[in-house]
Parts: structure tokens; C-alpha cells; sequence
């Protein structure tokens, strides 16, 4: 019921344009958004970094219809990662994509974003960081896992995120794992009605755990994506169970969330990445936020009192 009514609101422009219009709105979504575009996102990134935290940067542009738009993404990462070099990140600034942004659901779009994944892993390896991939639904999982095999012969550092909502996941963290594979693993934000996919939340918890169980035993980099504390404690325990060092691994949160919890892990000496969204599309994104937790929308509901 309340994932169905963020998906209306999701859906609402009226309501967009209120959190638009709206200065004291704009403040609070800036809380888990950077900035509509780089120039903003920039001094969000530069503050992270001050903090010993590294960044994973996710650009929210215009949805892609056509080839045009999803060579503009390109373009659009191309400048970002120069960007990267030149402020000297490298070392601690990635980016991470939607492969529908670089055209996967466009008319032969496997092929058109490979191709486009293609040229930004290639960018990212010049600048001297790397790229991941996000996952979106269901019905894109398998066209997913196909491109990161397909990139991996050329760029074995291409990462990607799995899900463990979905039941096949624990068997893809076994299958994409080598030696310098970089998975990121998180619950899932995506809720299809289907069999393939655990809807308890135990179940879900349970099958997280087998994949970092999986990963950590595994040859390649686990990048543990979640803000859950029992998730956190689980991997710290993992790791050492399986004698990986406190850099054999890295934790990883969205921008805003649990932001005291992010510097005690890098305080720590883990490494601690955040993932970074910007873009003139951030509405979308800010929705999925609010429908995850109800907390944030009492977060939300806090932000507009307090700033009265
Ligand atoms: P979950 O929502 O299960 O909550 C468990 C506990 O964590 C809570 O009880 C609370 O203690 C704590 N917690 C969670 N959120 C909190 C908050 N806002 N404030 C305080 N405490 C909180 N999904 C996807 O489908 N495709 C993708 O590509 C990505 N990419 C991605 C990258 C990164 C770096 C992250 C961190 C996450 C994603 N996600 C994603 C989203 C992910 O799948 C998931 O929906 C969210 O991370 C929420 O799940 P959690 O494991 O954090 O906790």
C-alpha cells in the first residue's frame, strides 16, 4: 500500500513540480540528491572525500528514447570522468550507469550498450578508476549479466551490482566471481510479482547473506552495499572468517543515508564508498528514497517543519 502510493506519486508532476518550486523542498532533497548537475554534485563529492569516504557517481539525466540520447549519456560520463582527473580522484571517484541510460531498451539495445558501457569502462580505465553497472529489473537481469561478461574479456574491472531479492543471485555472485571481479550486492530495490524473487524481508536478509558468504569466500572484490546494522556486522565477521584485510572489501551507502554510520566504518579503516546521484532527473530517484523507508518520509516531513 505504501509502495503503491509512491509509485502514483512517482508518476505525479504536480507534486514534482511542488518539490521543484519549493526552496525549503529543494534543501531536503539535496539531502539525498547532490545537485542537478556536476558543478553541484562537486562540492557534495569534495566534502565525502575530506571525510575519508570514496564516491561512486551516478548520473540521473533525461530518459533515453533513442540512440541519440543514449550517445549523450556517453558523452555526458566521458565529461565526468575528465572531470575526475582533473580534480585528482581518480584514485577514489568511480561511476556506476544504468545500462537502460546507455539504450538497453531501445531496438537491438544489448548490442547499442555494450557498445556505449564499452567506451566509458575504457574512459574510466584512461582516467585510472573504473566503472560499475547498476540493475535495474527483472526483465533486464540476464541482458545485464550477458554485457558484463562480454565487457569483462576486454575490461575485467567492469563491476556490476546484484540483487539478492531475486533467487537466481546467489548463483550469479558464484558465476561472475574471479579474480578481479568487483560485485556489488544489495537487496534490490525492484519488487516484481513474480516467482523469481524472495518478498519476505527475512528471506531476503537470508539470501544476502548467502552472497556475501559467497563473495567472501570468493577471489574478487565484495563491495557490501547496504545501511542494515546486522548486514554490516555479518560482513565484518565474514571477513574475518575468511582472512580478508579491512581493504579486501568495501562498504557502500547512498549519499544521505546513515551518514554517521559512514564515517565510523572509514574511521575504522574500512574502505567506505558512497554512491553519489546527480542530475536534472533526480525526482525519480528521491521517490524510490522515500518508498523504501517510511523513516525518510518522517525525515522528509522533519526537514520542511524545521525549516519553517
Ligand atoms: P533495508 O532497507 O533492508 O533496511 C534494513 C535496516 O537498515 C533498517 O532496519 C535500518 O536499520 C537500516 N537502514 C536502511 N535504510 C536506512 C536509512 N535511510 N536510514 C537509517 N537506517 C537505515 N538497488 C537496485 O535494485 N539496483 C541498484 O543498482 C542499486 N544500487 C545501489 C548502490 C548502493 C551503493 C546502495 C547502498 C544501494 C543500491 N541499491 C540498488 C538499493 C538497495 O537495493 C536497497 O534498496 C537499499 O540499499 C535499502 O536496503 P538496505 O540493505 O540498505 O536495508
Amino acid at each position: 500500500m505504501y509502495r503503491t502510493f509512491f509509485l502514483a506519486l512517482s508518476r505525479n508532476e504536480t507534486f514534482r513540480r511542488l518539490l521543484l518550486a519549493c526552496p525549503v523542498t529543494r534543501k531536503v532533497v539535496k539531502h539525498f540528491v547532490a545537485g542537478d548537475s556536476w558543478d553541484e554534485a562537486r562540492d557534495g563529492i569534495a566534502s565525502l572525500l575530506d571525510k575519508g569516504l570514496k564516491a561512486t557517481v551516478d548520473y540521473l539525466g533525461p530518459q533515453t528514447r533513442t540512440a541519440g540520447q543514449a550517445a549523450a549519456t556517453v558523452s555526458a560520463y566521458i565529461g565526468f570522468l575528465d572531470q575526475i582527473r582533473d580534480e585528482g580522484w581518480a584514485g577514489d571517484v568511480e561511476v556506476s550507469v544504468t545500462l537502460s541510460s546507455l539504450g538497453l531498451l531501445l531496438r537491438d539495445g544489448e548490442e547499442l550498450a555494450t557498445s556505449n558501457a564499452a567506451a566509458i569502462a575504457a574512459k574510466a580505465r584512461e582516467v585510472g578508476t573504473t566503472l560499475t553497472l547498476d540493475m535495474e529489473d527483472i526483465t533486464t537481469t540476464s541482458k545485464a549479466i550477458r554485457i558484463v561478461n562480454t565487457l569483462r574479456k576486454d575490461y575485467p574491472e567492469v563491476g556490476c551490482l546484484l540483487q539478492a531479492n531475486l533467487k537466481r543471485t546467489e548463483a550469479d555472485c558464484r558465476a561472475l566471481d574471479a579474480p578481479e571481479s568487483r560485485i556489488r550486492v544489495s537487496k534490490g530495490a525492484y519488487r516484481p510479482p513474480a516467482q523469481a524473487t524472495y518478498h519476505d524481508k527475512h528471506d531476503v536478509d537470508l539470501s544476502y547473506v548467502r552472497c556475501l558468504k559467497t563473495l567472501m569466500e570468493g577471489e574478487g572484490l565484495p563491495m557490501v552495499a547496504t545501511h542494515d546494522p546486522v548486514m554490516i556486522e555479518i560482513a565484518q565477521e565474514l571477513a574475518a572468517h575468511t582472512n580478508r584485510g579491512l581493504k579486501d572489501f568495501e562498504f557502500q551507502m547512498l549519499y544521505g543515508v546513515r551518514v554517521v554510520e559512514q564515517e565510523r566504518l572509514a574511521d575504522l579503516g574500512h574502505t567506505v564508498r558512497i554512491y553519489v546521484p546527480f542530475g536534472e532527473n533526480w525526482y525519480p530517484y528521491f521517490i524510490r528514497r522515500l518508498a523504501e523507508r517510511p523513516a525518510n518520509l518522517g525525515f522528509f516531513f522533519r526537514g520542511l517543519l524545521s525549516s519553517r
